[in-house]
């Protein structure tokens, strides 16, 4: 809980990422890529896009299910990382391409049945999330889905103020070790609601600071 602020450091280290991430949320995380892959393939052959993709953890869930994905990142390191853990039989079924979210208007307009980001939104500046949900709102088909887990500001006082006890000294310490730090989401389903999305469900765990939130592009 809040200590997922600590996954900055870990993505200096990609070979430790996956361990890191599975013991700093005692599993949770897994627990979440595994909902975010069961929502955003709901039949075989469903084109996905993911957007950073780090290690491959969701990418691997998401072929799994079926999907056909074009992954990318912005990090080299990570992106070799999961292009080593895909290869295989699964390596005809996802293209991954070394690649910032700020690129996405490469990407044609209603050719995704769905968009998958796994911890990723907590990554980028509000404006920087605006210009991707537009640019998901337009590479989704009509009804395409987005679904997302990420770190989320809880709505409950006193996991408030778990959540700052734990989360203020874990970000100076990631601030000090990498010189930079991620952002729980304050208003995700509103963020999303107002990009033109539909929010179908969202649950959260992990003290009420992980959410995985599935949206509808509304036509
Ligand atoms: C915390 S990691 C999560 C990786 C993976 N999605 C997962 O759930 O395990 C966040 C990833 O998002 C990538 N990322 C952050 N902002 C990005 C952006 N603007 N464009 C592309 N990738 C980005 C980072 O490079 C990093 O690999």
């Amino acid at each position: 809980m809040s200590s997922i602020v600590l996954m900055r450091i870990l993505e200096s280290a990609p070979d430790r990422y996956d361990a890191g991430m599975r013991v700093l949320s005692l599993g949770a995380v897994p627990r979440a890529h595994r909902a975010v892959a069961a929502a955003a393939v709901w039949r075989p052959g469903v084109r996905v896009l993911e957007i950073g993709c780090g290690t491959g953890a969701l990418t691997e869930l998401l072929v799994d299910a079926g999907a056909e994905l074009v992954a990318f990142d912005q990090n080299p390191e990570m992106i070799d990382r999961a292009r080593k853990r895909l290869d295989g039989s699964a390596n005809d079924r996802v293209t991954f391409q070394d690649s910032t979210a700020a690129e996405m208007d490469r990407y044609t307009q209603q050719s995704f049945d769905a968009v998958a980001a796994g911890l990723c939104f907590s990554e980028m500046s509000a404006s920087e999330r605006a210009y991707v949900l537009r640019q998901v709102y337009r590479v989704l088909k009509d009804g395409g889905r987005l679904v997302i887990c990420d770190e989320v500001e809880p709505t409950s006082h006193w996991q408030k103020i778990v959540h700052l006890a734990v989360r203020i000294p874990a970000g100076l310490l990631t601030w000090v070790i990498t010189g930079t730090t991620t952002r729980a989401l304050v208003d995700p389903c509103g963020e999303l609601r107002r990009a033109g999305f539909r929010i179908c469900s969202e649950e959260r765990s992990w003290l009420g600071t992980l959410a995985v939130i599935a949206a509808e592009r509304a036509t």
